[in-house]
């Protein structure tokens, strides 16, 4: 057997040292000695408890002769799970889950534990759930909620309480489930390394023996990961290129929908979006994503425009939602919720610059509504159009989505997947859709919904909101008030509109 022992390696240049140091005495990078178990001796030749046959020869074959290795799916029952995952769980292979705590990491695995051991035909598997984060009364007090305790579904979920990796391994391998869920990672050291548990050297030791025994004994492993919005906690980080996919559950606590996206996925794409809403009893599929982050309030105010999103192959119509107030003392403020507040600041200063849209001096907000969180340029049209929305008090008609990027100059640029996202806002009831357009390319046409091309940000100001004066400037004039919404885009073309080089089709 092969004396195992702990060494501090170098994250950067690969020197090994004896104590753990500030800095690397190789390199001179600091802070980068991790706490690693080395194993002394043959590597090739290790023995113990799962090591393969030590002289399994491997030759190298031809590309064409290899075989076809279309993988086994074990699907986890949660639909939108298995759709994120590209149709389910492969065995041997190793799964994270990250998220923030408590935005229902654990309760999507318990889930997923009793779809798995329900099973697709009469006959499910074993699920082994090991939890050092919480102790097994606690999991039965989720599964209570989730209605989970009785039946053969009950019988079929075995939870641990345990933190030590080899004493886990030892257990799966007893078990011999099908899946092994580690809540959190985080929570599970070996006693071969001191560090404590959640620190690099311990996370990424007991991560790859448990990936090590998914490989060898088949068993897929789902590993959670607690993550923080900034990613500081940098444990789990570090293990998203070892595993063969990496989800992340997202979403605001205090909201109740819930999205699943995966970062990476070696059996399948990374497209796909899985969206739930966290309810009383566990999370629920949401059925028509489409229309989920739509808010839903009777009142139309100013400074709320919905915009068409692409969440991979997925559409989603989000509501983007802007208040802008006149400043006080010192410099303006920017605050931004699930946009990018720089993308805020250029915008701003776009419109600004552009679009006659001024708002130097007024305080601005910005909000995606459903705690949504996204980075489609897509949305950029919809939020401008939303600020200057706001700025002159002038609503923007429901039935109107938005969709495009915009430029430094105020132009508009196309985002892929266009038709797909008008062709959602046409099933959701939306009749009119600004869109970017160009000389050279005709926008879609989809039925349903009159596709509006607009060349610049002014162009669509004016089309959407309307032209007139600012809130700050002339407030009460007759032609801006709130009762005259833009109609604009209703009825016949604006005449403002000039000789665009695309008109509405
Ligand atoms: P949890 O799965 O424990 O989060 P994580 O493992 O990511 O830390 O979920 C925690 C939250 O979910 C908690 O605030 C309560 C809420 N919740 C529900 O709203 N409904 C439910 O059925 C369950 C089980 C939890
Ligand atoms: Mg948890």
């Amino acid at each position: 057997m092969a004396r195992q022992q702990s060494r501090y390696i170098c994250q950067t240049c690969g020197a090994a040292h004896l104590r753990w140091e500030g800095q690397c005495r190789t390199c001179g990078a600091w802070n980068t000695l991790v706490e690693t178990v080395v194993r002394v001796g043959d590597v090739r030749r290790r023995t113990g408890p799962g090591a393969g046959p030590a002289a399994r020869a491997v030759t190298p074959q031809s590309l064409s002769g290899l075989r076809e290795a279309e993988p086994i799916r074990i699907p986890t029952g949660v639909g939108e799970m298995d759709r994120v995952l590209g149709g389910g769980l492969v065995p041997g292979s190793a799964v994270l889950l990250g998220g923030e705590p408590g935005i229902g990491k654990s309760t999507l695995l318990l889930q997923a534990a009793a779809g798995l051991a329900l099973g697709s035909g009469d006959s499910g598997g074993e699920v082994l759930y090991a939890t050092g984060e919480e102790s097994a009364g606690q999991v039965r007090l989720r599964a209570g909620r989730l209605d989970l305790l009785e039946g053969a579904v009950a019988d079929r979920i075995s939870v641990v309480a345990e933190n030590d990796v080899g004493r886990i391994v030892e257990l799966t391998r007893e078990a011999r489930p099908v899946v092994l869920i580690v809540d959190s990672i985080q929570t599970v050291t070996t006693d071969e390394l001191e560090g404590p548990a959640g620190s690099v050297g311990q996370v990424r030791e007991c991560a790859m023996r448990l990936m090590e025994m998914a490989k060898q004994d088949g068993v897929a492993v789902i590993l959670v990961g607690h993550v923080t919005k900034d990613g500081s906690l940098a444990g789990p980080k570090t293990l998203e290129h070892l595993v063969d996919a990496v989800l992340y559950l997202e979403g605001e606590r205090t909201a109740t929908l819930r999205l699943l996206r995966a970062t990476k996925n070696r059996f399948g794409s990374t497209e796909e979006v899985g969206v739930f809403e966290m309810a009383e009893r566990g999370l629920v599929e949401v059925s028509d994503p489409g229309r989920a982050f739509l808010a839903t309030a009777d009142e139309h105010a100013p400074g709320s425009v919905a915009g068409a999103t692409l969440e991979g192959t997925r559409p989603l119509l989000v509501e983007v939602q802007a208040l802008v107030a006149p400043g006080g003392y010192g410099s303006p403020r920017r605050t931004a919720s699930g946009i990018d507040t720089n993308r805020l600041a250029l915008l701003v200063a776009v419109l600004g610059r552009r679009a006659g849209v001024g708002l130097g001096s007024h305080d601005v907000y910005a909000n995606l509504a459903g705690g949504l969180e996204l980075a489609d340029p897509g949305l950029d049209l919809p939020l401008c159009l939303a600020l200057a929305s706001s700025l002159r008090d002038r609503p923007v008609p429901r039935e109107l989505v938005a969709v495009g990027e915009v430029g430094l100059l105020g132009e508009l640029r196309p985002v892929p997947g266009l038709e797909r996202r008008l062709r959602e806002a046409a099933r959701l009831g939306f009749r009119i859709a600004v869109v970017p357009g160009s000389r050279r390319s005709d926008p879609p046409s989809v039925t349903g919904i009159e596709v509006v091309a607009v060349a610049n940000l002014r162009e669509a100001i004016g089309r959407a909101v309307g032209a007139g004066p600012s809130l700050a400037g002339n407030r009460n004039s007759p032609e801006d008030s709130a009762d005259a919404p833009s109609a604009d885009l209703i009825g016949t073309p604006a005449p403002s509109a000039g000789p665009g080089p695309l008109g509405r089709r």
